[in-house]
């Protein structure tokens, strides 16, 4: 009897399921994370000062330290075990940071970040950059 009703219980799962396929398809793809859609650079003089420090950082730093990139994930690893909330994967949301260690760490790298040139972002767009993430002064 007990045998009878789990078989049941199986197909009628087995069912549901075929029946949720259908919809899941029509759905589409899930839609994409920040880190995989590159925003736009600011227009501007790329050697000016005092320019968008966020729109800098979201457009050359976001492909690994936007919502899913792998920066994010490795920090928030790294912030979770120092007994920090998961939100501080994300630079944006970190208070410890000064603008000194930020440029330090973008022109020398660390770890598994590479290093950026002056060619990938100018000592006047790091600048920007370093005053919108260095909130620790
Ligand atoms: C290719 C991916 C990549 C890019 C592009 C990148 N980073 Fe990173 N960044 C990482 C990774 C990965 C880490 C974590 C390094 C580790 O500890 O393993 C990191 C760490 C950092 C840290 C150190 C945080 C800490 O807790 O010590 C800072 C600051 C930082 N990035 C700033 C930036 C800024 C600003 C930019 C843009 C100019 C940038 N990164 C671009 C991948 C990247």
């Amino acid at each position: 009897m007990k045998r009878a009703v789990l078989i049941a219980l199986i197909a009628l799962a087995a069912c549901k399921q075929q029946a949720a396929a259908p919809e899941a398809a029509q759905a589409g793809p899930p839609p994409l994370l920040p880190y995989q859609m590159r925003a736009e650079a600011p227009s501007g003089d790329r050697l000016a000062a005092g320019r968008d420090g966020k729109a800098l950082f979201e457009n050359h730093c976001g492909a690994c330290h936007l919502l899913g990139g792998m920066g994010t994930n490795l920090l928030t690893k790294q912030r979770v075990m120092a007994g920090e909330t998961p939100d501080k994967g994300l630079l944006a949301n970190r208070t410890d940071l000064t603008p000194d260690y930020v440029k330090q760490v973008v022109r020398m790298g660390k770890n598994a970040m590479p290093g950026q040139t002056r060619v990938d972002l100018t000592d006047a767009e790091l600048d920007s950059v370093a005053t919108y993430l260095g909130k620790a002064k």
